[in-house]
């Protein structure tokens, strides 16, 4: 077979639930998947022609533009030096289609809304719309590679719809490499990955076609780390391994709240246990909660797998991940309410931090939208600031159904400030939610002598100097630590 010199990627990475009217306003919403990691693969593989599509002419026109439409470190330099020479976005997918030898499929896979598996089994219409308009418009034999997340044998619904639909004399192989890339890190995580995994049938023109695409990643990724496994253990590699992360972060998280209760101090618990090579020390940071588009979603799609298999332990089992993460970020907001001698009715809380982590502007899922919900619920007023957050994401975010779906209260009960100390003037708390760097070095002097005393601060990162905050006359509530 003839090495790939020409790649589709059908998805420039858009967030499916802001709605067309919203569309126009917001580009911070685009995630990261079929942008950045095609992208990288134009910068590494320069004789090989890249073009990203999306049926959304407004997402591809922001790809095309100066303002990339997401903020990811070291995204632009990416861009910006291999756009119009050998990395293109466009709106005309039937022709990439026909001219590609291998079509990356990275488009969305929400969360169903509506129907059987509501709120757990994962939407595959657009996967499902992407792989019907592949068949019905190619002329020659193609490469198919899911790259989006999707649940396990999902590949053979795909390789049902292509063959059902296809031209004569067209055959496709399909293949499933998913990504494991991180927001914020995107970039790094993409030059320097732990591993590439590419699944595929273990027929000789699966085989063929996974070392194709081999091939591709062989322009940087030592043979190694490029691991090739069968189709199946691909697809469930990739929830497993969100699966497995989420549940180190629960696994703390219960762990915080017996710190508190006894004395012991999460940080230190965390380090004497990552510090056994067999346990390791990442992902293992108590917090507010994890956030993101992805561990929600994903361990929801594997409980509803494994409910489907007619394995009940297995689905509650990793339930119980979920669970936690709801369990955490509630029990932070009822330590608040009940530190501020049971009300905050009319109190203004000061929230730093909206993204769902650092580095990032994206909100998907972000523990700070639980939490304000309940501010607002207890009638709190609520300043919130975030170095990355554009004020109508939040509005958006804050207006969705199931969080307060009244525009009107939002912006009665809520204020969006431009810095952290216009924030905490007046505030009766000061709440971490987003571990931005900057919060560890803003003037909490000033920052005591503007707000309601007793002056408390909650940390939901265990990222801010307690003991300095505590002689400034501060209270101070951490999460896994009794003071
Ligand atoms: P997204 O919603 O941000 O973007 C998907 C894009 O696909 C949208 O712009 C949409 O317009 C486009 N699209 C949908 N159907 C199309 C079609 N038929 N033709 C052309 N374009 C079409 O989704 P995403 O966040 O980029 O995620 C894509 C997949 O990658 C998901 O399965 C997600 O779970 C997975 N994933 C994401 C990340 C990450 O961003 N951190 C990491 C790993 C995996
Ligand atoms: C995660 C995985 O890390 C990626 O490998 C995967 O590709 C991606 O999901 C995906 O499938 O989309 P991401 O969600 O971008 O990446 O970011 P993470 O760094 O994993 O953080 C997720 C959440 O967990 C954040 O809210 C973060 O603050 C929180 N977290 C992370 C903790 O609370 N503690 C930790 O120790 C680590």
């Amino acid at each position: 077979m003839a090495p790939v010199k020409n790649i589709c990627c059908i998805g420039a990475g858009y967030v499916g639930k802001v709605n067309n009217k919203k569309k126009k306003k917001l580009h911070t919403k685009l995630k990261k998947k079929g942008g950045p990691t095609c992208a990288v693969i134009a910068y590494k593989c320069h004789d090989i022609k890249v073009t990203i599509c999306d049926i959304n002419a407004q997402r591809i026109e922001a790809w095309m533009s100066d303002k990339l439409p997401i903020y990811e470190p070291g995204l632009d330099e990416v861009v910006f030096s291999r756009r119009g020479k050998n990395l293109f976005f466009s709106t005309d997918v039937d022709k990439h289609i026909q001219e590609a030898d291998l079509i990356f499929v990275s488009v969305n896979t929400p969360t169903k809304k509506n129907g059987l598996g509501a709120g757990m089994a994962a939407d595959l219409a657009y996967v499902e719309a992407a792989t019907r308009r592949i068949a019905q418009v190619s002329t020659s034999s193609k490469i198919v590679v899911e790259k989006s997340t999707v649940p396990c044998r999902t590949a053979e619904s795909m390789r049902a719809i292509l063959e059902a639909n296809c031209s004569a004399n067209v055959n496709f192989d399909i293949l499933s490499n998913p990504e494991f890339l991180a927001e914020g890190t995107a970039i790094s995580d993409l030059f320097n990955p732990d591993r590439v995994l590419i699944g595929s049938l273990q027929t000789e023109s699966g085989k063929a076609a996974q070392q194709m695409l081999a091939d591709v990643y062989a322009h940087w990724i030592p043979r190694e780390n490029i691991i090739t496994t069968n189709l199946w253990s691909s697809e469930l590699s990739k929830l497993a391994a969100n699966a497995l992360l989420a549940q180190r972060i629960s696994s703390i998280n219960a762990l915080s709240a017996v710190c508190e209760a006894t004395g012991a101090d999460v940080d230190e618990v965390a380090y004497a246990c990552g510090r056994d090579t067999r346990i390791g020390s990442k992902f293992l940071k108590a917090s507010v909660g994890f956030g993101g588009s992805c561990f929600q979603k994903d361990i929801l799609n594997l409980v509803y797998l494994s409910t489907q298999l007619n394995l009940p332990e297995v689905a509650e089992y990793w339930k119980q991940v979920y669970t936690m993460n709801e369990y955490q970020k509630n029990r932070f907001v009822r330590n608040i309410i009940s530190t501020l001698f049971n009300t905050i009715t009319n109190k203004k809380i000061a929230v730093l931090g909206f993204a769902f982590k650092k580095d990032t502007g994206d909100t998907r899922e972000s523990a700070a939208i639980t939490l304000i919900k309940s501010f607002m619920e207890e009638n709190a007023r609520v300043a919130i600031y975030d170095p990355k957050v554009e004020a109508e994401q939040i509005y958006m975010d804050l207006t969705e159904p199931g969080v307060v779906d009244n525009r009107k209260q939002v912006e009665k009960s809520i204020e969006i400030c431009g810095s952290a100390y216009e924030a905490a003037k007046d505030a009766d708390a000061l709440v971490v939610v987003t571990e931005w760097d900057e919060f560890r070095t803003l003037d909490y002097n000033q920052i005591y002598k503007d707000m309601h005393k007793p002056a408390f601060v909650f940390d939901g990162r265990l990222m801010l100097d307690a003991p300095k905050l505590r002689d400034i006359g501060f209270k101070v509530h951490v999460i896994g630590k009794n003071p």
